[in-house]
């Protein structure tokens, strides 16, 4: 059996390594953020973060080995994100999996990174139950998606426009607080009233085909005309505000969703789920709702490997190996049910 898996993550700008057993049991996740990095360019710079993973996989996969307490020759199968995401990122990792598990002599699988987010919440709650509907909700997707079986899933709805966590990035780019937003806005609007400016929910009372999908590109615009027209608006005000208009839509769709499917659980998934408002609101509507919430933690939320380690090692026991001529695919899709 394949059951210790290394696992590698380098899709944007996080280098990281983790060491999981059989999905469930993290030995160890090593995450080294190349924030700093990039902040002065207000957002993530491709070549800056190709060049950053090269110099820092080594030095972290080395510490997940070490904090995992495994040998090199323990190790059953090395998993690696081969999209979607920046691909000279993404060749770094794949490259360094694949040259690992020739050298090891094991199993090389290439992982999809949205797989990996949807599997985050495994690895804290084993005895899990599907069919689920997991909301993801990342910098560069938000999906709706029913997770029927393992590996198989069907897409209820995506974004039409922006993203919820580029959505949070741009905002705070506007309001002048800097790069990654997500976390800013979330510690200023604690300092803020949500209920302040009342801006828009994109097509939350859509009830046709596309009642699951989002739209978040009007909020931002919203959001710049607002303090356009009202220089002296409390930041921490319009902070709380669009954070509010944002979670408020993507928790009414996703427990819709939920109802609809007939799901027993709802799950939360992607860097925006580590958002404080979005994880109690969340939780609190599946109780009103009396179905199973799961929100895995803030660190499993955001990127990390051991998620790609869990996501791997069921590709591994449902597809085999993957081969060692996989190349990195930036636009690779969650492989959806027929
Ligand atoms: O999943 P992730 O780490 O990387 C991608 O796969 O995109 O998500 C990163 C996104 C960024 O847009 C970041 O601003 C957002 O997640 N994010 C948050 C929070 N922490 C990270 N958004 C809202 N509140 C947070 N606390
Ligand atoms: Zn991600």
């Amino acid at each position: 059996m394949s059951d210790r898996i290394l696992g590698i993550e380098t899709s944007c700008d996080e280098t990281a390594a983790a060491v999981v057993v059989r999905a469930q049991q993290v030995r160890s996740s090593v995450v080294a953020s190349q924030i700093d990095q990039h902040a002065r360019y207000g957002g993530v710079v491709p070549e800056i973060a190709s060049r950053a993973h090269v110099e820092m996989l080594t030095p972290v996969i080395a510490q997940a080995l070490v904090e995992s307490g495994f040998a090199d020759d323990e190790i059953d199968a090395v998993a690696a994100t081969s999209g979607p995401g920046l691909v000279g990122s993404l060749l770094v990792g794949v490259s360094a999996a694949k040259a690992l598990a020739l050298v090891w002599d094991v199993p090389f699988v290439a992982v999809n990174h949205l797989e990996g987010h949807l599997y985050a919440a495994f690895l804290e709650e084993p005895d899990l139950d599907l069919p689920l509907v997991v909301l993801l909700v990342s910098g560069g997707h938000t999906m709706l998606v029913h997770m029927q079986d393992h590996g198989r899933y069907r897409l209820l709805g995506s974004t039409i426009d922006d993203a919820a966590g580029e959505a949070f990035d741009k905002v705070a780019r506007y309001l002048g607080l800097g790069y990654p937003g997500g976390p800013l806005i979330d510690k200023l609007a604690k300092d803020g009233d949500p209920q302040a400016i009342a801006f828009p929910r994109g097509m939350i009372d859509r009830d046709d085909e596309r009642r699951h999908d989002f739209s978040f590109s009007g909020l931002k615009t919203a959001v710049v005309n607002h303090v356009r027209r009202h220089p002296d608006v409390s930041t921490a005000d319009v902070a709380a505000s669009f954070q509010e208009a944002v979670v408020d839509v993507l928790v009414t769709k996703a427990r819709r969703a939920a109802q609809e499917v007939g799901a027993k659980g709802l799950c939360l998934g992607g860097g925006v789920a580590a958002n404080s408002a979005l994880r109690e609101r969340f939780v609190a509507a599946c109780a009103e709702d009396g179905i199973r919430a799961f929100v895995p933690s803030r660190a499993m939320c955001t990127d990390n490997a051991a998620m790609i380690a869990a996501a791997g090692w069921w590709r591994l026991q449902s597809d085999g190996p993957s081969p060692l001529d996989t190349g990195a695919t930036p636009n690779l899709r969650l492989p959806l049910a027929g």
